[in-house]
């Protein structure tokens, strides 16, 4: 179904990162009306506007005015999402003023209204804006916390509207939910993404193909619904989801650690990672180079320690939840859920999610499909959807089992 989906742009030099997220609502087939302060067409033009959405765009509320557009925008969308938004925009919104067409839209709009701020890091950090940004936060929108890095002119600090791909994925995981229940708000879970890589000298590693995605997913899924998530990424080459802190290792002993020192009091840990079940017994510290006879070297390869099993074992905090994945293949031994099954006893933990990889890889893919195994006995399927509604559904079960 065709969700309608508003943008808001309000007048800051991102502006024309808005471009971005406007076209990726596009092409997932979503009816997009851009409403631009006047502001926002200094930095833009409407014509870009125009084009991309394939609709005429308007500041003020004197266009087309027998439509009633003021009122009518906010009542039929699905959507409000505002990219970038100003700490004028964010004041008006809080307070109620409706005094150009984006103002008067959020003050019709009954549909969630995200809010992707972009400011110099003065300006976010104003008691004035933080306490406009709680009380939208309090009325249910979604703020998304900005970013950290370079801003307009020689400035670096918090501020930066976050990338656009993370906007419209956080956006996206709002509009699918139909709204941003917070039911991990005060929880702190723990996710790890992407494959660790294992060297064998200073520039050769054996690594996997994992490629993060459903670990960030599961990150960004968990920071909207309000949780506090630390995740812990080996070579992912992803932006970081907003709001979450992300933790940079690359081997499996740097994950092991990171992982148990984040663990320690979380409330869940979900092991989307794939960590390398073997390194090279030794790593040169120089670059290895060919033999002058034209022999190979031999890889003597050692066992790695398994992270999922071990936290499952001692449990960092009372009643934590702890999540495992599984690629799994048939053979002649037995099914996908035999081998699943056998791997949930074995690794000790509340949830293993399976993905049957018999018929082809997953990895790198937008979408996912999966069994999620209870170690109570349930089974729940998750029909091939995006990365972000298996994040979901996960999410859910560990909820579930937070009550239990
Ligand atoms: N895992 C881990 N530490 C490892 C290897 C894997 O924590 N050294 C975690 C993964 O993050 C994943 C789960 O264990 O959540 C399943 O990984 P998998 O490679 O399927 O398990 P293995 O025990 O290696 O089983 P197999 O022999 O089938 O490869």
């Amino acid at each position: 179904m065709t969700s309608h989906v508003v943008l808001g742009v309000s007048g800051g030099i991102a502006a024309y990162k808005a471009c971005e997220v406007l076209r990726r609502f596009s092409e997932s087939g979503h009816d997009v009306t851009v409403v631009p302060t006047a502001s926002a067409l200094e930095f833009v033009g409407a014509p870009t506007w125009a084009a991309l959405s394939g609709k005429p765009v308007a500041s003020d509320v004197w266009n087309q005015v027998h439509e009633v557009p003021h009122v009518r925008i906010g009542q039929s969308a699905d959507l409000v999402l505002v990219a970038p938004a100003t700490a004028d925009l964010m004041a008006k919104a809080a307070h109620g003023i409706a005094d150009d067409l984006l103002t008067n839209t959020l003050l019709t709009a009954r549909c969630p209204v995200v809010f992707a701020p972009a400011m110099h890091t003065e300006m976010w950090e104003h008691p004035a804006t933080q306490a406009n940004v709680a009380t939208l936060r309090e009325r249910g929108c979604v703020v998304i916390e900005p970013a950290e890095g370079r801003l307009t002119g020689a400035d670096t600090g918090k501020g930066r509207l976050p990338d656009p791909v993370e906007i419209y994925e956080v956006a996206s995981a709002v509009l699918a939910r139909g709204g941003a229940a917070l039911d991990l708000d005060g929880r702190r879970v723990v996710v790890s993404a992407g494959g660790t890589r294992e060297y064998l000298d200073p520039v050769r590693f054996l690594g996997n193909r994992s490629s993060g995605r459903q670990g960030y997913a599961l990150a960004r899924a968990a920071a909207v619904r309000g949780a506090e998530v630390t995740l812990i990424s080996a070579n992912a080459s992803l932006p970081d989801p907003a709001g979450v802190k992300v933790v940079r290792v690359e081997t499996t002993a740097e994950l092991r650690e990171a992982v148990l020192a984040a663990a320690a009091g979380a409330d869940a840990v979900v092991m989307a990672a794939a960590p390398a079940d073997f390194r090279p017994t030794h790593s040169s510290e120089a670059k290895i180079k060919k033999a002058d006879d034209g022999s190979s070297p031999v890889v003597e390869l050692t066992q790695n320690p398994d992270i999922l099993a071990e936290i499952s074992g001692d449990r960092l905090a009372e009643g934590q939840v702890v999540v495992g994945f599984a690629a799994e293949t048939g053979d002649a031994d037995g099914g996908v859920l035999d081998h699943a099954r056998a791997k949930l006893a074995r690794k000790g933990c509340d949830l293993l999610v399976v993905n049957d990889v018999s018929g082809g890889a997953v990895f790198g893919s937008e979408e996912n499909q999966a069994v999620i195994l209870g170690s109570d006995g349930s089974l729940a399927e998750v029909p091939r959807g995006t990365k972000t509604a298996l994040s979901n559904v996960i999410w859910d079960q560990v909820i579930r089992r937070f009550a239990s």
